[in-house]
C-alpha cells in the first residue's frame, strides 16, 4: 500500500489514491461503486451510443473496434478494470458484420430457423440445442449478451416481428423461450429475454398505447416471461417501446420493479430496447437499469436529476450495481480469448436438422408425402427460388448461403423442369432490375416480394407430361418496422391461379401437388386448401432452409411439428382484428422521438386489446369460431393413438400419463397437449379450455409406444381478479384433456380441485396521467 502511495503522489496524480486501486476483480461491488465519480456512473447507466444516432455521447468506433456489426456495448471503465461488453441481436442467430475493413477473413453467422418455427417443433430439448449453438457463435465471435429470445405473443397474425415471436399461447412462448435462454447461458454468455412487454405490434410502436386489462397482462402477455424468468434466469430483461395503460413500459416501476424483481424474483439486469423511452431518471427509478444505446440528452438528464435530489444517487447505484454484476459474468470481463471461429459446419447441420422438426405438414390426401416413385418435379412460385431464410430488421442474420428449394430438390438428385426454371429466373431478374430504388426497399425494411408470374396452358400441359410431381411454393416477407397488410394475409389473383391450374394441369395426368408455404406468419388457406394433394407449412427455416423441405419431402425426415397459432379463415376473424392497425402506409416513425407530453398530446395513439383474455384459440374455441387450422394442429407421415389416460394429484401437482402408440406403418413423433377446462367456465368468463402444459415423444417406430407424462402445479389453475388483485381458483370438477389439438381432445378427466387464492400487488393499471386526458 505504501508503495501505491508514493507512487500515486510522485506522479500528481487527481484521482483519490484509493480509487487507483481498486478494480472490478478484486474488490465487491460495493467497493468499485464508491470508486465511481457520478459522470462514470451515469455513462454506465447508458451504453457508449450510436455513430450518427447519439451526438457526442456516441464513443465513435466502440462497438465497431469490438465486434462489427453488433447492436450496442456498455460504457468501459479502463481505470476501474471495467471492460465494455458487446450486445448483439439475435433471435435467429448472431447478427454482426460478415465483412471487416482491411480484413480478408469473413465472419457470417448462422442463420437458424425463425422463432416460430421453433416454437412449433414444441420440442424443449431441441430448441436447447440449437440456443447450446447459436450462444458458441456468440461466445466464438466475441460478444457478450444476444439480444433474444423475443417472446411477445402473436395477438394478432399480421403483427410483422411474429416471426421473432412463439404463440399465441403463454405457456408455449414461456417453456421455448427458457428452452432458449438455458442453450445459449450454458456457453457463459448472456440473453436478453424482450420485449417487456406488450408490444404486439409494429405500427407506431414507440407512441402506440397497448390499452390492457391487468387479468389479460397477467394471463396472457406477462405468463411467458414470467415462465422465462423463473426458469431459466437470464442475465438480461430488454423492455419494450410501447406504452402500457398510458405510461412507457421502461418508466414503470410497478412492471420493471415490483412485478418483474419483487414478485417474480429476478435478479437480473434491465436495459431499454434502442432508443426507448423518454424520461431517463424515471427509467432509472423504474429499475430500468441501462438505457441503449445511449444519448446526450439522456446523461445531462440523469446527472441533473441526481445534483438537484430529483433522483437518489442510492438508485444510480442500485442500477450500477446490476450492470457490473452482469459483466463480471461476461466472457469479457473474464478474459475468454474468442477463436472467431465457430464450427459453422456443424451449425449447419444443426439448423438443417432443427427446421425439419418445426415444419407442420397441413395436409397430406392419399399419403402424397412423402413422394414415392419422383424423380423430374416442376417447380413453381417466385420463393422456390428465392427461398426466405427468414424476417428481416435486427432478427436478420448475415449468413454466408441461403439453400433454395430449389438447390434443396438438386442437391437430394431430383431434376427440376429446366424450362420453368430459365423462365422463373429471367422473370425473378427482371423484376429486381425494375424495381430497384422502389417498392419500399431501403436499408430497413427490403423490397417487397413481386406476384406470381402467369403461366401459358400449353407449357402447363407440357409440364404436367414431363414431370412427376408439381411443388408449389408460396413465400411471405415479413420484419421489424412495420406490420403486415392483409394482402399479406391473403393471396393474390395470380397465386390463386397458380394454384389452380397448376392442379387442374397435373391432376388432369394424374399426378400431385404439393404446396410449400415460406411464410413467417399464418396466411389464407381455407379458400383454396381442397385443391393441392398436400401443405407444407415450412415456415422460414434458416440458411439451410431448401435442404430441410427437401428432407421431409423425400421422407429422409419426417414432419413433427404443430401449430403454436390459430389460422383462421379470414384475417377479421381473429377478435384483436378490430383493434389492429392494418393497412396503414409503413412508415419510419419507429424511430420517433417525440417529446412524452407531445405524444400523448398530438400523436397519441392506442390500440385497445378488447378481445382482452380472448386471444387466439381461448376466444376461436370459446365462441364456437370456425378455424382453418386449429391451434396445436399439425399432421405426421404416421398415426398416433391415445391410450386411455389418468390424472392424480401429488402434493400441488396434478399428473396425467397418458401412454401414445404409433399406429401407422413410418416412424414419427408426436405432440402431446395438455388442456383444462374449469368447471364453471362461462359464468367465472374463463375460456373454454386453457393449455397448461405439452410434451413430445421421442421418436416412436410403427407399433411402438411411450408414456408420456404432464405434471400442472394447481396453482397454475388460476385466473386472475382484478377486483382482489388475487389470483384465485375457483373449487369445483375441473376437466383434464389430453389432446393432440386444441379441436381434438382425445380424453377429458375429471379432477376435484380446492380453492385458492393468492393475492399480489395491484398493479398496472391505467395511468391516471392518461385517465385526465382522455376525460378532456
Ligand atoms: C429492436 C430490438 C433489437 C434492438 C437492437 C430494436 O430496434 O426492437 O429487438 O434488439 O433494435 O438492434
Amino acid at each position: 500500500m505504501r508503495k501505491i502511495i508514493i507512487t500515486a503522489a510522485l506522479c500528481g496524480l487527481a484521482i483519490p489514491v484509493l480509487a487507483q486501486t481498486v478494480s472490478l476483480a478484486k474488490n465487491t461491488i460495493d467497493e468499485v461503486i464508491k470508486a465511481m465519480t457520478l459522470e462514470e456512473k451515469v455513462k454506465l447507466c447508458i451504453g457508449t451510443g450510436m455513430a450518427g444516432f447519439s451526438g457526442d455521447q456516441a464513443v465513435i468506433g466502440a462497438t465497431q473496434n469490438l465486434v462489427p456489426g453488433a447492436a450496442g456495448t456498455s460504457y468501459p471503465i479502463p481505470r476501474l478494470g471495467i471492460p465494455a461488453v458487446v450486445l448483439a441481436d439475435g433471435p435467429a442467430g448472431l447478427r454482426i458484420s460478415p465483412t471487416r475493413k482491411d480484413d480478408k477473413n469473413t465472419y457470417y453467422c448462422t442463420h437458424f430457423p425463425i422463432g416460430t418455427l421453433l416454437a412449433c417443433t414444441w420440442d424443449t430439448t431441441l430448441v436447447n440445442n440449437v440456443g447450446k449453438a447459436i450462444g458458441n457463435e456468440v461466445l466464438e465471435y466475441g460478444a457478450d449478451v444476444l439480444l433474444a429470445p423475443a417472446l411477445n405473443i402473436h395477438r394478432n397474425p399480421l403483427c410483422g416481428r411474429n416471426f421473432e415471436y412463439y404463440s399465441e399461447d403463454p405457456v408455449v412462448s414461456g417453456k421455448i423461450a427458457a428452452a432458449y435462454v438455458k442453450g445459449i447461458q450454458s456457453n457463459g454468455v448472456g440473453t436478453s429475454i424482450k420485449h417487456f412487454a406488450l408490444n404486439n405490434q409494429e405500427t407506431n410502436r414507440m407512441s402506440n398505447d397497448a390499452q390492457v386489462s391487468p387479468r389479460a397482462q397477467r394471463e396472457i402477455y406477462l405468463k411467458g416471461f414470467e415462465i422465462a424468468v423463473k426458469e431459466s434466469k437470464p442475465w438480461t430483461v430488454m423492455s419494450s417501446y410501447n406504452f402500457l395503460n398510458g405510461k412507457y413500459t421502461s418508466e414503470r416501476t410497478d412492471l420493471q420493479t415490483t412485478l418483474l424483481r419483487g414478485e417474480w424474483g429476478y435478479d437480473g439486469m434491465v436495459m431499454t430496447d434502442w432508443f426507448g423511452g423518454k424520461d431517463a431518471p424515471q427509467q432509472m427509478r423504474a429499475g430500468n437499469d441501462m438505457l441503449q444505446p445511449g444519448r446526450p440528452e439522456q446523461y445531462d438528464a440523469i446527472v441533473a436529476a441526481v445534483k438537484s435530489g430529483a433522483l437518489d444517487e442510492s438508485i444510480l447505484n442500485r442500477n450500477v450495481a446490476r450492470i457490473l454484476e452482469m459483466i463480471k459474468k461476461t466472457p469479457r470481463f473474464n478474459g475468454y480469448q474468442f477463436s472467431n471461429k465457430p464450427d459453422l459446419k456443424a451449425h449447419a447441420a444443426v439448423t438443417r436438422r432443427s427446421a425439419v422438426d418445426g415444419m407442420v405438414l397441413l395436409k397430406n390426401d392419399n399419403n402424397a408425402l412423402p413422394m414415392k416413385g419422383v424423380k423430374k418435379v416442376a417447380v413453381y412460385g417466385n420463393t422456390s427460388y428465392d427461398f426466405i431464410a427468414g424476417g428481416f430488421g435486427s432478427g436478420d442474420v448475415n449468413r454466408a448461403y441461403t439453400v433454395s428449394l430449389l438447390e434443396g430438390l438438386k442437391n437430394a438428385g431430383f431434376t427440376p423442369d429446366a424450362t420453368l426454371q430459365k423462365e422463373y429466373t429471367a422473370y425473378l431478374d427482371s423484376i429486381k432490375e425494375a424495381e430497384k430504388g422502389k417498392n419500399g426497399g431501403n436499408m430497413f425494411i427490403p423490397m417487397a416480394l413481386p406476384d406470381e408470374m402467369t403461366l401459358a396452358s400449353a407449357d402447363l400441359d407440357r409440364q404436367a407430361a414431363n414431370a412427376d410431381i408439381a411443388l408449389i411454393t408460396l413465400g411471405r416477407k415479413s420484419g421489424e418496422f412495420l406490420d403486415r397488410q392483409s394482402s399479406d394475409f391473403y393471396l393474390t389473383e395470380n397465386a390463386r391461379k397458380l394454384i389452380d391450374e397448376v392442379s387442374a394441369a397435373f391432376h388432369a395426368k394424374g399426378k400431385k401437388v404439393v404446396v410449400i408455404l415460406n411464410i413467417g406468419g399464418p396466411i389464407e388457406t381455407a379458400s383454396w386448401k381442397n385443391t393441392p394433394d398436400a401443405i407444407l407449412c415450412a415456415w422460414q427455416g434458416g440458411q439451410e432452409g431448401g435442404n430441410s423441405v427437401a428432407d421431409v419431402l423425400t421422407g429422409k425426415a419426417y414432419p413433427s411439428g404443430k401449430l403454436t397459432m390459430t389460422w383462421p379463415i379470414r384475417y377479421e376473424d381473429h377478435a384483436s382484428s378490430k383493434n389492429f392497425p392494418i393497412d396503414m402506409k409503413p412508415s419510419m416513425n419507429f424511430m420517433n422521438n417525440i417529446p412524452r407530453n407531445e405524444v400523448l398530446v398530438k400523436y397519441f395513439d392506442y390500440t385497445p386489446y378488447e378481445e382482452d383474455i380472448y386471444v387466439g384459440y381461448r376466444f376461436f374455441d370459446s365462441f364456437g369460431r370456425d378455424v382453418s387450422y386449429p391451434f396445436g394442429y399439425g399432421l405426421s407421415y404416421t398415426t398416433f393413438s391415445y391410450d386411455q389416460p389418468n390424472v392424480s394429484k401429488d402434493g400441488d401437482n396434478y399428473i396425467v400419463n397418458v401412454r401414445v402408440r404409433n399406429t401407422g406403418s413410418t416412424k414419427g413423433r408426436e405432440v402431446v397437449q395438455l388442456y383444462v377446462s374449469a368447471p364453471d367456465a362461462a359464468a367465472a368468463n374463463k375460456p373454454t379450455q386453457e393449455l397448461k402444459t405439452f410434451a413430445k415423444t421421442r421418436e416412436l417406430k410403427p407399433g411402438e409406444s411411450e408414456v408420456i407424462t404432464l405434471t400442472v402445479p394447481a396453482a397454475e389453475l388460476a385466473s386472475f381478479d382484478e377486483a382482489q388483485s388475487a389470483w384465485v381458483t375457483a373449487p369445483g370438477t375441473y376437466m383434464f384433456k389430453v389432446g393432440a389439438s386444441s379441436r381434438d381432445i382425445r380424453a377429458s378427466l375429471p379432477a376435484e380441485v380446492e380453492a385458492a387464492k393468492r393475492p399480489v400487488n395491484s398493479i398496472l393499471g391505467l395511468d391516471t396521467e392518461l385517465q385526465r386526458l382522455k376525460r378532456k
